[in-house]
């Protein structure tokens, strides 16, 4: 059902984006800026969905969860509490990326079987950012693995 669909999606955006917040506050090494700066623009660009796909649930007349405890249920990105090298930080959001990616397929077929065009317009825009994301991150970890 695309309302439930959704509401995976909104955990896991948000999860995905304290994620990269982590990494952009406590990230260190020789490229601290570069790194500082990608982590930020990378999170603030995934927060940036959050607020539309909660109210696309919205839309779809369901409730749209708000807490941390039903993010900690629904969500599909595993939480990291410890800070890694950064070349750890860049394997682990692109592994989480291709996890967003796989769930945003699922979310366009469901909003398609149900003809929420609108919907589906709307997530393969987020198909397309996180293929960029993607891009970046394995040109980041070229040749450093
Ligand atoms: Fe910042």
């Amino acid at each position: 059902m695309l309302s439930d669909n959704l509401k995976v999606l909104l955990a896991s955006t948000n999860s995905l984006s304290i994620k990269a917040q982590n990494f952009h506050w406590n990230v260190e090494g020789n490229n601290f800026p570069q790194y500082h700066d990608f982590f930020g623009n990378f999170y603030e660009e995934v927060y940036s969905a959050v607020d539309k796909i909660a109210e696309y649930i919205r839309t779809l007349d369901s409730y749209a969860p708000g807490s941390l405890t039903r993010y900690a249920e629904l969500t599909i990105i595993e939480d990291q509490v410890k800070i890694p090298r950064p070349n750890l930080m860049f394997a682990e959001l692109l592994s989480d990326n291709g996890k967003m990616i796989d769930l945003l397929n699922t979310c366009f077929v469901s909003a398609e079987e149900e003809n929420k065009q609108g919907i589906a317009n709307f997530i393969a825009e987020r198909l397309d950012a996180h293929e960029k994301h993607g891009w970046m991150l394995r040109s980041i970890l070229k040749n450093r693995e």
